[in-house]
């Protein structure tokens, strides 16, 4: 990481933060990639099919955990990169894409040159109250760059309900409002790209579904999750897993024996610099 474009002030406090992001999402991060990831594919494939991500893009992937979507638009001819806080993930990354620029570091505080990138997205990596994020992204995108963003969708149409409710229920109070937080983005998305400077090009809903053969499975995956974290360190990793057993056990689908499928939307947004 030698090039910077920041100029947020990296104080020891946001420093732990993104840090303690990483650690968290990092901590079972082959679960992460290989278990979860892969539910948002349609998500990936409309976005870049917004952006018109093919060869010669040059892509960044903003919170890109462990690459999925990094190595789909690699596949498309992207020369890509990607940014998230946990090595583990990153090293996934670069697992699955070796030609790509995978770098460890905090989106606040993204370190590569002003005007990089044609395509910037983030794939539920900018939420409420990341507006200095989208500052960055800004400062990386040319000037006729595109932005995709995706997030949480309404909450009636969120299968995966179960487990946030889980998680809030079992986690400490510190972190139950930032959960909450989260479902709150599609609410505040418009206001916070035309505060970072980005007219919004077009919007939608995408559904995406996670698939796990049985039940186990579905819970193993859900406790990889970054959020699940704080809910394991209270209550320990044996407890959480079998109040999420619980919740996703009625789920399966036994009648047609096709394992769990979870069906959530997603919102998404594409936007440009004015
Ligand atoms: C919900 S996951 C999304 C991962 C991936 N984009 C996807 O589509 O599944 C959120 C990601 O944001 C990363 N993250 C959290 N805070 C971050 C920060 N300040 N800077 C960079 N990455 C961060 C986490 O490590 C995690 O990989």
């Amino acid at each position: 990481m030698t090039e910077t474009t920041t100029t947020l002030p990296t104080d020891a406090a946001h420093r732990d933060k993104w840090i303690e992001a990483g650690r968290g999402w990092g901590a079972r991060a082959q679960e992460w990639a290989y278990l979860f990831e892969p539910y948002a594919l349609p998500a990936n494939q409309l976005v870049f099919d917004q952006l018109g991500v093919g060869v010669g893009s040059r892509y960044l992937d903003v919170a890109c955990g462990s690459g999925f979507a990094a190595n789909i638009a690699h596949r498309r001819g992207a020369s890509v990169s990607g940014l998230d806080a946990s090595e583990d993930l990153i090293d996934i990354a670069r697992a699955r894409t070796p030609d790509g620029d995978f770098r460890v570091g905090d989106m606040f505080a993204l370190p590569f040159d002003a005007g990089s990138f044609d395509v910037v997205t983030s794939f539920n990596g900018i939420w409420n109250r990341c507006d200095d994020a989208l500052d960055q992204v800004r400062t990386a995108l040319t000037d006729d760059g595109l932005l995709g963003l995706t997030y949480w969708g309404a909450h009636q149409r969120m299968g995966l309900m179960p487990y946030f409710i889980t998680v809030i229920q079992h986690s400490p109070q510190s972190h139950q409002a930032a959960t909450m937080e989260l479902g709150e983005t599609s609410n505040v998305m418009a206001d916070m790209l035309s505060e970072a400077g980005f007219e919004l090009l077009d919007q939608g809903t995408v559904e995406v579904v996670n698939e796990w053969p049985d039940v186990d499975t579905a819970v193993r995956a859900m406790a990889a999750a970054g959020p699940s974290v704080p809910a394991i360190d209270a209550v320990g990793y044996d407890n959480f897993c079998e109040a999420l057993r619980e919740v996703i056990a009625p789920m399966r689908d036994e009648g047609r024996n096709v394992g769990v499928r979870i069906s959530s939307e997603l919102g998404w947004v594409t936007a440009r610099p004015t």
